[in-house]
């Protein structure tokens, strides 16, 4: 079934347009961007994550789902990794295979002729904050947090991306004293579910991350995304930190829009030479 979209051509005359993937530990999302409003055109595409989530088993889904839609284009990718030109890093919510693919020869199999580009998750969501949303005209440091199946982390000096910070492995001290544990595994979004805790028991926990992080780098703000950041009235007033917290604007499409708008700074649509750092992730 194809999605109604209005054909990418037409659209490139009138708003610079991309195309998006977000692909997380349970579900792989894609959408259409206005690359002007940051913001999608059109429903977004939404499949589980296969599992076991191998590079070939992601790329296959990925190639399947970006042929529902009407674009030609360069595919920016959001992937739960640390991207070093162009090789995945580390898998802890996707399959251990992921370790070392080089992700342009994967994308040259399963979607050959195109430009596929892939940056981590969280800096898609950073990028995608900065530009569109809560980080916007916020000078200094500000570090975006997603909770979903893990914690993933954005450092964005003056608007400009830092790469690849990995604060959801920060080792903490569990604060209902089972000793010390990677962030993501005491405050992410799936361990709240996991454990059914309310807001005010879980946002303790989260309160814990952020002064871990507050304590060694003093950011001007956080800003909070992922599903649970819709219920921000609910468990923000019950974070005890010092530095101010702002809910992510774009949510659960963070990642697909700024996964496009990657794509489409590398394409030569938009010029984000303000925002990456020299020579890309
Ligand atoms: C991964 C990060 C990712 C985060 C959120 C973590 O487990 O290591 O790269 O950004 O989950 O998906």
């Amino acid at each position: 079934m194809s999605i109604p979209v209005p054909s990418a051509t037409n659209l490139l005359r009138d708003t610079p347009t991309g195309l998006g993937v977000d692909v997380g530990g349970t579900g792989i999302k894609v959408g259409l961007v206005d690359l002007t409003q940051g913001e999608l055109i059109g429903d977004r595409l939404v499949r589980s994550t296969p599992q076991p989530a191998t590079p070939d088993a992601i790329a296959g889904a990925i190639s399947e789902m970006v042929e529902e839609f009407d674009w030609a284009g360069p595919v920016g990718i959001a992937l739960p990794s640390v991207i070093h030109e162009g090789v995945a890093r580390i898998a802890h919510n996707i399959d251990k295979s992921w370790i070392g693919c080089d992700v342009g020869e994967l994308f040259d199999r399963h979607l050959p002729g195109r430009p596929v580009l892939m940056l981590n998750d969280a800096d898609a969501a950073g990028l995608t904050e900065v530009h569109y949303g809560a980080g916007e005209g916020v000078d200094g440091l500000v570090i975006l947090l997603t909770f979903g199946t893990g914690i993933g982390s954005a450092l964005l000096l003056n608007g400009k991306l830092l790469p690849n910070s990995e604060f959801g492995h920060l080792i903490v001290e569990d604060i209902a004293g089972r000793g010390f544990d990677e962030a993501e595994h005491l405050a992410s979004a799936a361990v709240r579910a996991r454990d059914g805790l309310s807001f005010a028991e879980w946002a303790p926990h989260v309160s814990n991350v952020l002064r871990s992080i507050e304590d060694l780098l003093w950011p001007r703000a956080f800003v909070l995304g992922g599903g649970v950041s819709e219920a921000a009235d609910e468990w923000f007033p019950l974070l005890e930190n010092r530095t101010p917290v702002r809910p992510a604007v774009r949510l659960n499409d963070a990642g697909i829009i700024g996964a496009a708008l990657y794509a489409a700074g590398h394409s030569g649509v938009l010029d984000l030479s303000g925002a990456l750092p020299d020579g890309g992730v």
